[in-house]
């Protein structure tokens, strides 16, 4: 394969750890590459991302703000992306430009290594209900989670996450009071919103006080790598799954697409979790 041109576009993205974690995949899969930073502000968004299209790239990744933002510049949209509303991920091929979302796909990818493997029978509860929290919700349910509860400081917006439904998905919309009330009912419990990310390192959106024994306790924040729901949740031995996995994921699942290759996470999870905390 000749060089493979990679990018990230959003505002700002300056410190995105994703040129390292490219880096490494285009090491292991044995393929020359670049993946640069495309900073773009508002403003010039829509003359500098054409320009980005015509510019010989093969791919690139879009984040914050510009994931809806991006749609109408692709010639076709995955299903799942189109369902989502939201695209992280595009790629080049026979002449046309395809919008992915690998988020949430990703991220059920990193959680499934710290879950049994029939857990789709589980019961889930999905705290948040913003982008990130609807690319989960959708992997989720067509991955055959069939029991996904949703609470959120806004009703309105959880409700908008029922479209995402497979026909056999549950679920029930609570208030984080509600949610605290019966957590013991949980296994596997996701916070998908920024609270507990630092600075604000002391926040923790629900009290996880009588957690069922054996629950696992995932967090999409990653910096800290160990939040306080992480570390209240350890205290009470719950599993723990920490946020820079999904980042991880999200993005061997992008290499997959744009490379046709295989990717082997190994002890890639432990260097980024080295570099999280360095950064
Ligand atoms: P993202 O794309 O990162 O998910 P978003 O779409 O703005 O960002 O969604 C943010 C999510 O975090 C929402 O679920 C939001 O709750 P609301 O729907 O009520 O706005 C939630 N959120 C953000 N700050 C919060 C806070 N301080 N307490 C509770 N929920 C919060």
């Amino acid at each position: 394969m000749k060089t493979l041109k990679l990018g990230l576009i959003g505002h700002p993205v300056k410190h995105s750890l994703s040129p390292w974690i490219h880096h490494q995949f285009m090491k292991q899969a044995g393929i020359e590459g670049e993946y640069h930073l495309y900073s773009i502000e508002p403003e010039v968004f829509e003359d500098k991302i054409s320009k980005l299209l015509e510019s010989g790239i093969n791919g690139f990744n879009i984040t914050v703000p510009y994931k809806q933002r991006i749609i109408p510049f692709l010639d076709e949209l995955d299903p799942d992306a189109e369902k989502i509303g939201a695209v992280n991920t595009a790629v080049y091929k026979d002449g046309k430009w395809i919008g992915y979302n690998t988020d949430g796909a990703g991220y059920v990818r990193a959680l499934k290594q710290v879950l049994p493997a029939d857990s789709s029978t589980q019961r889930v509860l999905m705290l948040g209900a913003g982008g990130a929290a609807r690319g989960i919700y959708r992997a989720l349910v067509t991955e055959g989670f069939s029991y996904v509860d949703i609470a959120n400081r806004t009703r309105e917006k959880a409700e908008q996450l029922l479209q995402l439904q497979e026909p056999e998905t549950v679920t029930e919309i609570l208030t984080f009071a509600e949610a605290e009330e019966q957590i013991k009912k949980y296994d596997i419990i996701i916070h998908t919103t920024s609270v507990g990310m630092s600075p604000a390192d002391n926040e923790q959106i629900v009290s996880l006080s009588g957690l069922k024994p054996n629950a696992v306790v995932s967090d999409i924040v990653y910096k800290p790598i160990e939040t306080k729901l992480l570390r209240s949740a350890k205290e009470q031995e719950a599993t723990i799954h920490h946020g820079h996995s999904m980042l991880l994921y999200q993005a061997q699942y992008a290499f997959e697409i744009w490379s046709g290759k295989q990717i082997i996470i190994g002890d890639l999870l432990d260097r980024l979790e080295q570099k999280v905390t360095e950064a």
